[in-house]
């Protein structure tokens, strides 16, 4: 593996959206819990956003249903990236191997929920993901992905996309 930015690939100047396990369905998975947004209509906004920073910002987004592809779009577009934005899905509440490669990587994350885990099921309250990113958003539903992308925005020009 190597951190040094690909062909056509200026370091720093994208931040790398991962969506995890069942994401993909979003629009029509269970819209009273994460709403009525398409994952295409949260993007395209997100990429709106991005563009109108100074300097811009691309988007690069890896949806997946394969926590193996997770940890490789970390190990491969996270060190050179201006900041994660990461829906783990299910695997927020499992998943050490993403944990670990978030924490290899030391990015500025933000770990990302549509719904509030911490008002749902006793399973989803606890994040093994959460002590190893910058911080947690949970229960604004598509808002917090814009929000979170706000924040890395500001961030990348006082610490440069890492933690
Ligand atoms: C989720 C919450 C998880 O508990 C769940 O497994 C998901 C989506 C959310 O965005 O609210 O797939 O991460």
């Amino acid at each position: 593996m190597t951190s040094q930015p690909a062909a056509g690939q200026v370091e720093g100047d994208y931040i790398l959206v991962l969506n995890g396990p069942n994401l993909n369905l979003l629009g029509t998975r269970e819209p009273g819990v994460y709403g009525s947004m398409t994952l295409a209509e949260i993007l395209s906004d997100l990429e709106v956003v991005a563009l109108s920073a100074d300097p811009p910002l691309r988007i690069e987004h890896v949806q997946t249903n394969h926590e193996g592809n997770l940890v490789d779009a970390i190990q491969t577009l996270g060190p050179n990236s201006a900041g994660i934005i990461i829906n783990p899905g299910a695997l927020t509440h499992y998943s050490i191997a993403l944990r670990d490669a978030l924490a290899a990587v030391g990015t500025a994350t933000i770990e990302l929920h549509l719904s509030n885990i911490h008002a749902r099921e006793e399973f989803r309250h606890h994040s093994v993901i959460a002590p190893v990113v910058l911080g947690q958003i949970a229960g604004l539903g598509s808002d917090g992905y814009r929000l979170a992308l706000h924040h890395l925005i500001a961030r990348r020009s006082s610490h440069g996309g890492k933690r």
